[in-house]
């Protein structure tokens, strides 16, 4: 586990928290991105009628980040409902890991800023990423 010490960066993710759009699940979810310039990129989760169209807080945060002229994801951190730590689905583990560098960490914090980080090699090991095709 690392560090969680970027205090902004986990209270956008917890703000942004409150846009989402979970009428299904009732499971909101937030997200935001330092990227490469240490700017900051948000997304929540936008579910839908038909519910496999709907989009994870994270892969929002990465489009978000991508229109934002972002490349690499510094840090990303994710904020589920109270009482536990959410960490990132499977499939958007992959989605970090196309704009990963070594260095990458992933924080889950809760809404009252509770965090924990990890390396995203930890959560996603051995992954297969841009420089393997
Ligand atoms: N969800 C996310 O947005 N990110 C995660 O890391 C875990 C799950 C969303 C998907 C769905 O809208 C709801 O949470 C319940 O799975």
């Amino acid at each position: 586990m690392r560090d969680a010490t970027d205090a902004e960066l986990i209270d956008a993710a917890v703000a942004i928290r409150a846009r989402a759009h979970a009428p299904y699940s009732g499971f909101a979810v937030g997200a935001a991105i330092r990227d490469e310039a240490g700017r900051i990129h948000v997304g929540c989760n936008v579910e839908n009628a038909s519910y496999p169209c709907g989009v994870c807080a994270e892969a929002s945060a990465i489009s978000a980040m991508v229109a934002g002229r972002g490349r690499e994801i510094r840090t990303i951190a994710v904020a589920g409902p109270a009482g536990r730590l959410t960490t990132p689905c499977g499939a958007c583990r992959q989605r970090i890991r196309e704009f990963a560098t070594a260095e990458t960490t992933v924080v889950v914090v809760d809404p009252a800023g509770r965090a924990e980080s990890y390396a995203l090699d930890a959560l996603l090991p051995v992954s297969f990423g841009p420089e393997s095709l």
